[in-house]
């Protein structure tokens, strides 16, 4: 009687992992495919279950045999991703009888079933195949991946660029039955590379010079920010302007005349920065009539008059006003269009309605000046925000057993979210962080979802980033940002992100609840291809002298 040698074996089972020794790993591959990290297992047992895991890492013990000889035996860490039983694929659930039967690499058609059969082909959004094998696409829960907010990380050149370039290309010519022109989807992204224009032709481009914001939609956080020197702590300064806002407010609200006297400063409602600035002139160089005359001098007979209690206190707010609202670089915010532009245009420009509708929307926002960045993002966060809630309200109060409550919802894409989001509580940030903290909390239920991308993740607000419910962890290497991204996965699976410094680009560990199996994958390149910034330094170098045209660099320079 000759026994089976057996080579791999499972030496122990714990919840979250399963330990496996192979003695000879060429015989336990497969023939087509070697094992890798991020490869998976099928471990059986007598009850005719199936558990699927991943390799999470390999060492190798170093001993020897009877004989004194050397030997090696491979150790092998899974992480149990699910059961197949009856042919049937299953998330999570109870682990194998113990102890287990057999353990081998997963059958090729076995991992290609589970894509295909555990979402219905309705639901299935792709935009990559196995990282192992390229034949295997990989399929997330389009309604569960765009519903809730996904979070791409990986350091510069791991292909965050083209993921997002792709997923949304996908997204946009994605169609169920049979229609001309554009689907239903919405998309904004936030670009401040001037990087997407190229991923997406046809889509609305929107940069500094054609981006029209009101500053009257301010809130007044916002508007403090701007035109307040917040470390002054001036009260005057503040009671001022909250004042002389509220009165142009006032004056130019053509309501119900029994409803102005609820104007407040952070009432949505239209007002004229001019009317702010006469105001506070008006304060600095207030005098008052004291009713008495001069009775003698040069001024005899005339009236005499005392200043106001704020005369002259007020030059710097007045300058600081004066000095913003003639920033030409402040035109798309503070300038005549900003003052007419209307909310139904302001709404209609960002979500891709208008002349040409535009399923993408790409805001530009290289040009803006960088001590506006966070209230120009807050602002425009804000909107999109709003809309999603008071179009719920809308459609809520139309049909009270609504059950979809956005038929229109939007993703909104934020590069480098770490310069809008930081893990920081400086006063730059507050506005953009607050606004985008506050979708990350509730957009989900009003149609406003995120899709965060960064190279910092470490450097992400914790709020937003634990709100994230899937990921593209692409190739990581700052150990500070493994750990971080280590600790926020949802799953166990985090340890693989260490693992995995080597990803190419493109390639990602995928994972969240629209996943059917954590894997890793490799995205599908996209086309067209979003513009880099890399300067081909050697290229250039290599080539004759060039004849610089300074003149028109100094043009650029100095336009106003
Ligand atoms: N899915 C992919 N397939 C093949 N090549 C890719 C893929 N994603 C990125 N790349 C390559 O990697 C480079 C860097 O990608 P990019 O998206 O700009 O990275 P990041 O935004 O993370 O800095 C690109 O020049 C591109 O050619
Ligand atoms: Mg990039």
């Amino acid at each position: 009687m000759e026994h089976e040698k057996i080579n791999a074996e499972v030496i122990s089972v714990f919840p979250d992992k399963v330990k496996i020794s192979v003695d000879d790993l060429e015989d336990f591959q497969l023939a087509e495919e070697k094992l890798k990290v991020g490869s998976y297992l099928r471990i059986a047992d007598n009850d005719n279950a199936v558990l699927i895991a991943i390799i999470e890492n390999f060492t190798i013990e170093v001993g020897h045999n009877a004989e004194g000889e050397p030997t090696r035996k491979y150790i092998l860490e899974a992480n149990p991703l699910g059961i197949i039983r009856d042919g049937k694929f299953e998330r999570g659930g109870d682990t194998i009888a113990i102890p287990p039967k057999k353990v081998e690499p997963a059958k090729t058609e076995e991992i290609q079933k589970i894509f295909e059969e555990s979402l219905a082909d309705k639901d299935k959004f792709t935009f990559a195949t196995l990282s192992t094998n390229s034949a295997i696409q990989v399929p997330v829960d389009g309604n569960k991946f765009f519903n809730k907010h996904i979070a791409i990380v990986g350091s510069t050149g791991s292909g965050k660029s083209h993921s997002v370039a792709k997923i949304i290309q996908e997204a946009v010519c994605a169609r169920e039955g049979t229609y001309e022109g554009l689907n239903n989807s919405h998309i904004v992204i936030f670009d401040i590379h001037s990087e997407y224009k190229s991923a997406f032709p046809t889509a609305r481009y929107i940069d500094i010079s054609t981006l029209v914001l009101p500053y009257w939609m301010l809130n007044s956080d916002e508007l403090q920010e701007l035109f307040i020197d917040t470390e002054a702590n001036d009260h005057n300064q503040r009671n001022v302007f909250k004042n002389a806002i509220i009165n142009s407010k006032t004056q130019h609200y053509e309501g119900p005349v029994e409803n102005k006297n609820r104007i407040h400063f952070d009432s949505p409602l239209y007002f004229d920065m001019r009317d702010v600035l006469k105001e506070a002139r008006d304060i600095n160089t207030l005098e008052i009539d004291t009713g008495e005359v001069y009775q003698s001098g040069a001024k005899k007979g005339q009236p005499k008059t005392t200043h106001g209690s704020l005369y002259g206190q007020l030059t710097n707010f007045i300058s600081r006003l004066e000095s913003r609202l003639n920033d030409k670089r402040l035109d798309f915010l503070l300038g005549d269009r900003s003052r007419t532009i209307t909310f139904d245009d302001t709404l209609k420009q960002l979500i891709g309605y208008g002349e040409g509708n535009s399923n993408v929307t790409i805001l530009d926002l290289s040009g803006v000046p960088f001590d506006v960045m966070s209230i120009t993002v807050s602002l425009i966060s804000r909107i999109l925000f709003e809309y999603g809630y008071y179009y719920k309200r809308l459609r809520c109060n139309r049909s009270p057993d609504e059950t979809i409550n956005n038929d229109v919802p939007l993703l909104l894409v934020y590069e480098e979210a770490h310069k809008y989001v930081p893990n920081s509580d400086l006063a730059k940030y507050r506005a953009s962080k607050q606004s985008i903290e506050r979708i990350a909390k509730e957009g989900r239920k009003y149609g406003v979802s995120l899709l965060l991308a960064s190279q910092r993740p470490s450097e992400i607000s914790e709020t937003i980033f634990a709100q994230c419910n899937n990921f593209l962890a692409l190739r990581l290497t700052n150990p500070n940002d493994q750990n971080y991204v280590k600790r926020l996965l949802p799953d166990t699976l985090g340890n693989l992100v260490e693992k995995m410094p080597i990803l190419r680009a493109g390639e990602c560990l995928l994972i969240g609840d629209a996943v059917v199996l954590p894997s890793i994958v490799q995205i599908h390149e996209c086309d067209p291809k979003p513009s880099s910034n890399d300067i081909p330094y050697f290229d250039l170098w290599k080539q004759e002298w060039i004849d610089l045209d300074i003149p028109s660099i100094k043009e650029e320079w100095y336009k106003i």
